[in-house]
């Protein structure tokens, strides 16, 4: 496995393969879990050739958030990704992607200030930044993205539209442990009694889908004070509860009926403890 922390030479080594082969691409910031090593799994299913990127990006974290605390794990990464095959792994410093004088940022618009947005003012615009730069470095033709961070998908999706980027944009199911908890690298600051509560998470996720789906009559306020009891307990501590339709994540209102709603969604994040936790769950049908 190649480990380039250069974006030139990384560029000039994706383009001189492209011309031999497509190529699949993983963006990470490392502390790399099952999660993250079945969307390299999934890449190497869509090319011959695969890079995953590990870089905590400064840009989408805000000035109170966990930049420097954030875990950091190069060399057993290292291991991780050699042993699974992968051709390249680029790990730029700050410097390296953001030298003196850069100064060009997306502003993603109305997606990115909902949800996770209205709390992380920024976070988005430097999410959508950190994954365009990194697309044009490796020049990938599909790149991988899990659906744990539905909005995030959603917002890279916005933007290979937008800029008519020729990366097709793949999505990966939620990878959980064995109690159901979303893989995440933020996991590991949980206190076993923290990690006991945010099993309620899923638990609640799953309840709600269930009760959608056999009561599509309810409406999007009946369903959501169903669900809050569960999540307010033990521990949690609810920052948003929100069910959205289409694929562009539009808001609902209470009165609304779920039946009439077009690829409803349920979004949630909480606070175990200090660690801020989301999940996700589509409440459609055929999902
Ligand atoms: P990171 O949190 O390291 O996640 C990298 C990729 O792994 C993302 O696509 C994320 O959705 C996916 N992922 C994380 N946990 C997962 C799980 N339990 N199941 C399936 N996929 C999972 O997301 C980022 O990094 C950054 O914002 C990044 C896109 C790299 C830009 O800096």
């Amino acid at each position: 496995m190649l480990i380039l922390n250069s974006p030139e030479v990384t560029q000039e080594t994706c383009l001189r393969w492209k011309r031999e082969s497509p190529i699949a691409f993983v963006p990470t910031m490392g502390c790399l879990h099952d999660g993250h090593l079945a969307l390299v799994q999934r890449a190497k299913e869509l090319a011959p050739k695969v890079v995953v990127s590990i870089f905590v990006n400064p840009l989408q974290f805000g000035p109170n958030e966990d930049f420097e605390k954030y875990p950091r794990v190069f060399e057993e990464d290292c291991r991780k990704l050699e042993s699974m095959g992968v051709d390249l792994l680029f790990h730029p410093s700050v410097k390296d992607l953001y030298p003196d004088g850069f100064s060009t940022k997306i502003s993603v618009g109305e997606i990115a200030n909902r949800l996770c947005g209205a709390f992380r003012p920024g976070h988005f615009d430097g999410v959508a930044t950190v994954v365009l730069k990194l697309f044009e470095i490796t020049s990938c033709d599909y790149a991988v993205f899990g659906e744990k961070d539905f909005q995030q998908l959603t917002v890279i999706q916005q933007i290979t539209r937008d800029f008519n980027l020729p990366v097709c944009v793949i999505p990966f199911p939620t990878v959980r442990a064995d109690d159901q908890v979303a893989l995440s690298s933020r996991n590991s600051y949980l206190s076993s009694s923290e990690r006991e509560a945010a099993q309620k998470i899923p638990q609640a996720l799953s309840a709600a889908r269930k009760e959608a789906l056999s009561n599509p009559h309810q409406t999007v306020g009946e369903l959501l004070n169903k669900i809050t009891p569960e999540l307010s307990r033990e521990g949690l501590k609810i920052q948003y509860l929100e069910i959205t339709q289409s694929r562009r994540l539009l808001p609902t209102r209470p009165e609304e009926r779920l039946e009439s709603l077009s690829q409803p969604h349920l979004f949630v994040a909480v606070y175990a403890g200090s660690t801020r936790l989301i999940d996700n769950v589509s409440l459609n049908s055929g999902q």
